[in-house]
């Protein structure tokens, strides 16, 4: 791993400490690397009424676009029970992270023997939608 991506890595665990996760006990922590080179972290935060938990990427998107980040160059995502597990983003996340990302975005997720498995956008979600004007960009 680069150092920028230990960095990254470094973030995402770091911010899983601070899940919020009491139904479930699966913590995740997301951390992107936006194009400026800023880098926003978010959590997964669960509710007694389980429809209403938001996901770790979704967090960590709504902290960039706050901060005035517009483009995710790489997210790492760290999530599992005791220990991380191959947390890849789940469906609504893949869409949510494509909203802001290019086709070869970067998706680093910790896997469960510590390696890291890396993937771009469009492998994570082929023929992605796309609203029809945004996709002229
Ligand atoms: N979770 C995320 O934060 N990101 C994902 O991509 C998958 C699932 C959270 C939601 C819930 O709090 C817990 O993990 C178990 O599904």
């Amino acid at each position: 791993m680069t150092d920028a991506c230990n960095a990254l890595f470094d973030a995402a665990r770091s911010v899983r400490e601070r899940a919020y996760a009491p139904y479930s006990g699966y913590k995740v922590g997301a951390a992107i690397l936006d194009d400026n080179g800023n880098v926003f972290c978010g959590t997964n935060t669960e509710n007694a009424s389980f429809p209403l938990g938001a996901c770790a990427e979704g967090n960590a998107i709504g902290a960039m676009v706050a901060g005035g980040g517009t483009r995710i160059d790489r997210i790492a995502i760290v999530g599992g029970r005791d220990a991380p597990e191959d947390c890849t983003p789940c469906g609504g996340c893949r869409q949510r992270i494509a909203e802001f990302a290019y086709k070869q975005t970067e998706i680093h997720v910790l896997a469960a023997n510590g390696t890291v498995k890396v993937f771009t956008m469009d492998e994570l979600l082929p023929a992605a939608f796309q609203w029809p004007e945004k996709s002229a960009e």
